[in-house]
């Protein structure tokens, strides 16, 4: 039977190099369906750089995840064309870098809603074609686990998603489904595009490697997390010594 994976915002980032680890290591009659939000060229580029072999096991499709009918419309599509899933990655997370007295609750509502309630549903929704012996990753954060300045409701939300890692546990034991999360520190990705050199100096002086992670080191460890066959409610942490010294 072929490996039926999903990768939710998986054309960008984290979610892209957890995409092109599994297709590296993936057989010619597996399936990997990735969505993405917004950005159709992103995914476009993303798809037209996978070798033809690969593009040819990518099902691109774009969903709002911020928005419950349509993560329930891409769950539709996804039962309608696959009969079963092995994995599944809830990986699409948003931030504000809104001061705590600017929040608007419509502003708090999307992040909760995109980052903690939509992957609570579509893990609800999948469950039933999940097959026995499967795997659920969470991209969660090390902003969950230390509560950073930076952003309270992305913190609080991903504090969430390693609690939820963690309750799932028994939700999923039945079919022997394992339910595991990542939490990075700072890594390189677009997400810090606007970062000036200082902010890099500042954040850099905190980290013991004094470096950000690259999106290869944090896919490795996540691929590895995601076959290993004993690890169930664990939240692994990859931030190169944040904090520690
Ligand atoms: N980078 C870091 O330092 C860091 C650290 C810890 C945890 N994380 C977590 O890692 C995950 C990925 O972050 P990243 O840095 O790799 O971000 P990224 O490069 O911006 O990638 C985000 C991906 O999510 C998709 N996405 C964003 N909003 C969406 C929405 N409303 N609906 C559906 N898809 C949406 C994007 O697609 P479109 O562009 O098409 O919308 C893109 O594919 C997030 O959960 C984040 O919280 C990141």
């Amino acid at each position: 039977m072929s490996k039926v994976t999903i990768i939710t915002g998986g054309t960008s980032g984290i979610g892209r190099g957890i995409a092109e680890k599994i297709l590296e290591n993936s057989a010619s009659d597996d399936i990997l369906y990735v969505s993405y939000g917004h950005n159709t060229e992103q995914a476009e580029e993303f798809l037209h750089a996978q070798t033809e072999e690969n593009q040819k096991k990518i099902r691109l499709l774009q969903a709002d995840m911020s928005s419950y009918d349509e993560m329930m419309k891409f769950v539709s599509r996804v039962k309608e064309e696959a009969s079963h899933v092995d994995w599944l990655i809830n990986n699409v997370g948003i931030s504000t870098y809104a001061k705590y007295e600017d929040y608007t609750f419509d502003e708090w509502t999307k992040i909760v809603n995109t980052n903690l309630s939509v992957p609570v549903f579509l893990v609800k929704e999948l469950r039933p074609i999940m097959n026995e012996g499967g795997s659920i990753l969470f991209t969660g954060s090390y902003a969950g686990q230390q509560a950073y300045s930076s952003s309270l409701v992305y913190g609080v939300t991903k504090s969430a998603i390693h609690f939820l890692t963690k309750s799932l546990v028994k939700e999923l034991e039945p079919k022997q489904i394992r339910v595991n999360a990542i939490a990075p520190g700072f890594i390189e990705t677009s997400w810090h595009k606007n970062r000036t050199p200082e902010s890099y100096e500042r954040i850099n002086r905190k980290i013991a490697l004094h470096r950000f992670g690259e999106i290869s080191e944090v896919a490795d460890m996540a691929y590895e997390v995601l076959k290993n066959g004993y690890m169930n409610g664990s939240v692994v942490d990859i931030h190169g010594g944040y904090d520690y010294f």
